[in-house]
């Protein structure tokens, strides 16, 4: 039988419901990762194994140097473990070869990084769109409407042909989290996105990423503060490199 397509583009084949008929997204099977260096090797992972649920919201919590940045970056293929096994829907992350695993990280993952690394000297609109131009997710005459429509849902329209440099920091992650969801990703993933920011700006910030995963986004949030790890509904604590729970 053929597969059906989904509306999201995937193949109905693609997806694997668990026995309380939530979907698993993505899978950690025992993953580790060695730093190694001159000065010796420094095992980051120590053998997480964890699964993501579509439309789940997690925290990643744990204190500095646990592992949280390099857990994060694993998951969403900015990084390769060392050993264990990455299982994204039903494709083993490990055998794809580079042009699939780019494609899919493009396609799949938004990410949002503390320091929001957008392109400072180009302006707001073109910031979103650059991801969709490194996909073909997003038809080309629709690109301009779908980075209005997201930066509208950040609260930045009017905003869109400022430079990136011109803007406050709490402005420069609500572009980032814009830029994130730009080919409509299946997993976001953040680290510390209100790491830089004030009391206010991170509430905004976290407000939003609520919003998003109301509308069905799948978050996962590294933070080493409680207060927003609050946020999300379902925790997940890193201590040296293994995860010790799944309660604040
Ligand atoms: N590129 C690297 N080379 C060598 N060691 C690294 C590298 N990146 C991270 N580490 C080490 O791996 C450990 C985990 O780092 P990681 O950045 O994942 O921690 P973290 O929980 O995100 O910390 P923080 O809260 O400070 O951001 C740390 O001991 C760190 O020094
Ligand atoms: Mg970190």
């Amino acid at each position: 039988m053929k597969p059906k397509i989904l509306q999201d583009g995937l193949l109905r084949t693609d997806i694997r419901i668990t026995e309380t008929g939530e979907e698993t997204v993505e899978t950690l099977d025992e993953v580790r990762k060695v730093y190694s260096s001159k000065g010796g090797s420094y095992e980051a992972l120590r053998g997480v194994s964890l699964s993501i649920r579509r439309g789940g919201f997690y925290s990643l919590t744990g204190p500095s140097g646990s592992g949280k940045s390099t857990l994060l970056h694993i998951m969403g293929m900015l990084d390769s473990p060392t050993s264990g096994k990455i299982q994204y829907l039903s494709r083993q992350v490990g055998d794809l070869p580079d042009s699939s695993l780019s494609r899919l990280r493009g396609d799949e993952i938004g990410f949002v990084f503390q320091a929001y690394n957008l392109v400072q000297r180009m302006s707001v609109l073109r910031n979103v769109m650059l991801p969709m131009s490194f996909s073909t997710k997003i038809h080309a005459a629709e690109r301009r409407e779908r980075a209005m429509d997201l930066l509208e849902r950040v609260g930045m329209l009017g905003k869109e042909n400022k430079l990136v440099l011109q803007l406050s920091g709490g402005e420069q992650q609500r572009v980032a989290i814009a830029r994130a969801l730009a080919n409509r990703p299946s997993l976001i993933f953040a680290d510390e996105p209100t790491g830089n920011l004030d009391t206010e700006n991170s509430g905004h910030v976290m407000g939003l990423l609520r919003e998003i995963n109301e509308d069905g986004g799948t978050i996962v949030v590294a933070t080493h503060d409680q207060d927003i790890a609050r946020f999300a509904t379902k925790h997940l604590k890193l201590r040296d490199g293994s995860l010790v729970g799944d309660e604040i």
